[in-house]
């Protein structure tokens, strides 16, 4: 504690207000917690405000251009559709974004958790230092969940600035621009790359790796690399970025691609090679919380860390950087507080690609199923033999079910689709219940629905397909 600066005593206090942080202070106090949270920015962390939310209401202001402009396959023509930028961001802004961030706050009120203002850093094993503008104070606490989030990478020769820009200034750029080159091909990469494409933006996305989106099997990727393309849109593969150099309000990429160096030029580039865990940031060491090798903060099954009274969830622990991972682990945190026995269990973590097609993949795939000693099969059925797909002229896609070979137990699931987010829910249901593919195909499905594919892929895993 600092001499001179009289402590308050807190219970239970969480560090981040985001998806991991917000939603474990509520759950604290439903178990009858006296909890508090400090956040330094912004409710609802970065999800809310510069990540999933702002990213898919551009998502879909951008399909609903791009679909005004071209509804010639229902015999619609459509003339002078135009975009207005500024109200496109102004609704983002201030119609969906503060809308949900607004709603966490409230939702910490109503819960009586205590909402402080500004950024924490420890001091000791159980105490913080709140700073806020000129003050600052100090707390002790019982318990601790530090969930402080990631920022973006950013690399040799591409510094951030006007022209060379992050996933924010993507989502806030003051123009639709001509040209955007992207540079990391991950799952920031293709959903924004496909904002821009759908606006007219001509897109270049040059990935490091062998692969588009490498965090989703090839067939699926193979998808959505084809409606880039159908945009006008070039994605270069093996292809590092070395350095960029801004003329005026152009800027110009150098990149290695098979041995040779070459350069393109566009308004913006866009850097988005992944994210870092804000761990350099609270004096963890103070309190000793120990790191993995990368960065990531040591957390046991419960979300512990070496120091027993902190725990630590979402993009700051190990494992993939997802909201819902964040809130999932949080609710695991909060309940170890409160003497539950919860652990967490990856075994079903959904992960989605908000392209075109929506890429959807949770459980096993085949690879990891063989290399996890599961002997399985996989069963794929496409949105070609589903109505609702082809009469919403979207059925370049399927649903892959990975069932294991002697009693067709759900282990995984694929789906590339319209929609593939939503549909998958059922098939993660499954995997996290241990149920079969019996249990799918006897589930009667409405007709018509995406979700019926889930059916025709459960039926086919068992041998009796009906539409293929
Ligand atoms: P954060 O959301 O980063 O929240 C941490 C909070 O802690 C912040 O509010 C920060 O201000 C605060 N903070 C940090 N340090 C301190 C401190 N010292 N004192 C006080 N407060 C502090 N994930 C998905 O699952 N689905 C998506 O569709 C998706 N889309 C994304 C799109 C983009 C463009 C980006 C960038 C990310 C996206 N993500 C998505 C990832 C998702 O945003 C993160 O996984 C998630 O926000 C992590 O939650 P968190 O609570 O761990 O941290
Ligand atoms: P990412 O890890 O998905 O992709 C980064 C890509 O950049 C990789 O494909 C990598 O090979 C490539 N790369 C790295 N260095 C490069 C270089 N020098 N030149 C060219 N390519 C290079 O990271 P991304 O897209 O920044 O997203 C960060 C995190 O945010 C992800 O882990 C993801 O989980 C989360 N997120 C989740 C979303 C969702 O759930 N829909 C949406 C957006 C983000």
């Amino acid at each position: 504690m600092v001499v001179g600066d009289f402590a308050t005593e807190l219970d239970t206090v969480v560090i981040g207000a985001g998806p991991g942080g917000y939603v474990a202070a509520i759950r604290a106090a439903q178990l009858g917690q006296k909890v508090a949270i400090v956040e330094r920015e912004y409710f609802g962390g970065v999800c809310l405000n510069v990540g999933c939310i702002p990213s898919k209401a551009l998502i879909q202001a951008a399909h609903v251009y791009h679909q005004t402009k071209h509804p010639e396959i229902f015999g619609i023509s459509a003339e002078n559709v135009t975009v207005d930028w500024s109200k496109t961001q102004d609704w983002k802004q201030n119609q969906v974004v503060k809308k949900m961030t607004s709603g966490v706050e409230m939702l910490l009120k109503k819960n009586k958790v205590e909402i402080i203002e500004g950024e924490a850093f420890f001091s000791d094993r159980d105490t913080i230092r709140v700073v806020s503008g000129d003050n600052a104070q100090t707390y002790t606490f019982k318990n601790a969940i530090l969930a402080n989030g990631s920022r973006p990478i950013e690399i040799k020769g591409f510094p951030f600035g006007e022209r060379i820009i992050d996933s924010t200034g993507g989502l806030n750029l003051p123009e639709i621009p001509k040209e955007l080159v992207i540079i990391g091909g991950g799952v920031i990469g293709s959903e924004l790359g496909s904002v821009y494409a759908n606006f007219g933006t001509k897109v270049t996305i040059l990935e490091g790796s062998k692969q588009f989106i490498p965090s989703f099997d090839k067939d699926m990727t193979k998808l959505v690399e084809k409606d880039f393309k159908a945009h006008g849109a070039e994605i270069v593969t093996n292809a590092m970025a070395k350095g960029a150099e801004v003329k005026g309000d152009r800027v110009v990429v150098t990149y290695e691609h098979k041995g040779e160096e070459k350069t393109v030029e566009a308004d913006y580039i866009m850097v988005t090679v992944g994210r870092r865990p804000n761990t350099d940031q609270v004096n963890l060491e103070l309190a000793g919380i120990d790191l993995d090798d990368r960065g990531f903060v040591k957390v046991d099954k419960q979300g512990r860390t070496s120091n027993p009274h902190v725990f630590a969830i979402g993009d700051i622990v190990p494992g993939p950087m997802l909201a819902h991972k964040a809130s999932y682990e949080g609710k695991v945190a909060a309940a170890a507080i409160s003497g539950e026995k919860d652990e967490v269990d990856y075994v079903a973590m959904p992960s989605v690609c908000y392209t075109n097609p929506e890429l959807a993949t949770a459980g096993h795939t085949k690879d990891s199923a063989k290399e996890a000693g599961l002997d399985v099969k996989v069963t794929k059925f496409p949105y070609g033999g589903n109505g609702r797909a082809v009469a919403l002229d979207q059925y370049s896609g399927f649903v892959r079910l990975v069932t294991t070979k002697e009693d067709n137990v759900v282990v995984g699931v694929q789906i590339a689709g319209p929609s593939a987010s939503d549909v998958m829910a059922e098939v993660v249901l499954a995997i996290e219940a241990g149920m079969n593919a019996e249990d799918i195909a006897l589930t009667v499905h409405a007709h018509p629905t995406l979700a019926e594919a889930t059916m025709d892929a459960a039926e086919a895993a068992l041998g009796s397909p009906i539409h293929m």
